[in-house]
């Protein structure tokens, strides 16, 4: 079928499969291109199938000829229907694993559940048998308690007063502004429910317990901080609370595995469009101002390259790993710099619908957008007939 983009809201309905192949083809090669890293060669990526997550699986693959095994959430392929771009990603990445003979598989499955934690040891044990690192990028809206079986909706809103500012509509570019009423404390709970750390430790206990981690095995989960401009809604709001847990509990699980060597970090990312990140109001501005000025200093990233970056000059560089004053690894250090910082906040006041063309990065965002379903990716024929039916090799039943 010839497979377009179909827009709703900051979704897209479609995904096109060999778009989203090349663009797990040019993650791989910007990877191989940086050279080997002395990294872990068994490693379990939980929230493998896109964004951060997916990057970590190709440069643990593709950077130190790791083992993996990625567990995701995604819409097969059927005859007519079209998968999710995650399940795409994950199809290309293994078929390319396998032509460069490194062992890679994935279990498609709610990763808060006790089904899909007990799939994964067994799956650990049977092939594997221990992990050295594993990368917790799990980005979800809900997640139900497997313990209680009650089913926690994430929230993104400001705590104590209603925020008000600008936002983009990122496919008109109309800028306008947003006012966003405070949350309750109940939405305050669900949200560390959803998005805190309750869950990583859980599979951290259940990986342990079962005696899966090797000898100095590492887990990183990742978080974020940015501006102050988009504290209220971010990082001093339910989603901030959420990462301030997700923070707390590196440090219960580094002494939980400090008998075996190992250790636990959160590393803050720079900020990206993901189909995460679009999702919250205000962000989509920000980085669109932000992409400008970073792409003008020449320091401007995606996730592969973070990915790469934290693994070999933070993770595995073979000498200690450099963290903040709370205990967390900085890859956001270029986004945080004061100049880039200064240059974004003196834009974001003159921003409007009419100059953000030019001062910020609105088509750097967009394609962006686009990019992570499959779409405008250089080097693809879109009027091409594509088979929308693509298995992953190694998916388990
Ligand atoms: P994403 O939306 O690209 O990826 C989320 C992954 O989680 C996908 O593989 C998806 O299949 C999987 N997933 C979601 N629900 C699941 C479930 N119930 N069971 C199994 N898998 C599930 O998200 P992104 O942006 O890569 O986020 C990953 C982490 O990075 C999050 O913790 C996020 O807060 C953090 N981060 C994101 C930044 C950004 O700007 N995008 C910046 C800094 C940190």
């Amino acid at each position: 079928m010839i497979i377009e983009p179909r827009m709703r809201g900051f979704i897209c309905l479609t995904a096109h499969p060999v778009g989203c192949e090349q663009n797990v083809i040019n993650q791989i090669n910007y990877v191989k291109s940086k050279g080997k890293i002395d990294g872990p060669k068994r490693v379990l990526v939980i929230g493998a199938s896109t964004g951060f997550g997916l990057a970590s699986r190709i440069t643990s693959a593709f950077g130190s000829d790791a083992s993996t095994i990625g567990i995701f959430f995604e819409k097969p392929s059927s005859p007519g229907k079209l998968a999710t771009p995650g399940w795409y990603n994950t199809a290309a990445f293994e078929k390319q694993a396998q032509e460069a003979g490194l062992y890679a598989k994935s279990i498609n499955g709610d990763a808060f559940s006790n089904e899909v934690k007990e799939k994964t040891l067994a799956l650990i044990k049977e092939d594997l048998g221990q992990i050295d690192l594993v990368v917790y990028s799990l980005a979800s809206p809900v997640r139900t308690d497997p313990t209680t079986g009650i089913t926690h909706r994430s929230v993104l809103k400001p705590i104590g007063a209603p925020f008000k500012n600008k936002t983009v509509d990122f496919h008109s570019g109309k800028v306008t502004e947003i006012s966003i009423d405070p949350c309750t404390e109940e939405d305050i709970q669900n949200t560390i429910k959803v998005m805190g750390g309750e869950d990583w430790e859980m599979w951290i206990d259940g990986l342990k317990a079962a005696n899966l981690l090797a000898p100095n095995a590492l887990t990183i989960a990742y978080s974020y901080i940015g501006p102050e401009l988009t504290e209220p809604v971010y990082r001093k709001g339910t989603i901030g609370r959420a990462k301030d847990h997700l923070e707390a509990t590196a440090f219960t699980i580094a002494d939980k595995l400090s008998d075996i060597g190992g250790n636990a970090y959160v590393s803050v990312n720079k900020a990206l469009v993901t189909q995460a990140s679009s999702a919250i109001p205000v962000i989509p501005l920000y980085i669109s101002l932000l992409y400008k000025v970073m792409k003008a200093e020449g320091i401007h990233e995606g996730c592969i390259e973070q990915i790469q970056r934290l693994y070999s000059e933070r993770l595995y560089t073979g000498g200690n790993v450099p963290v903040d004053e709370k205990g967390r690894i900085r890859i956001d250090d270029w986004e945080m710099r004061a100049d880039v910082q200064a240059k974004v906040a003196a834009l974001w006041e003159e921003a409007t619908t009419e100059n953000l063309p030019s001062i910020g990065d609105l088509e750097g965002y967009s394609n962006d957008f686009y990019n992570l379903f499959g779409f405008k990716v250089g080097g693809v024929d879109y009027t091409a007939d594509t088979n929308e039916v693509v298995e992953i090799p190694g998916l388990q039943a």
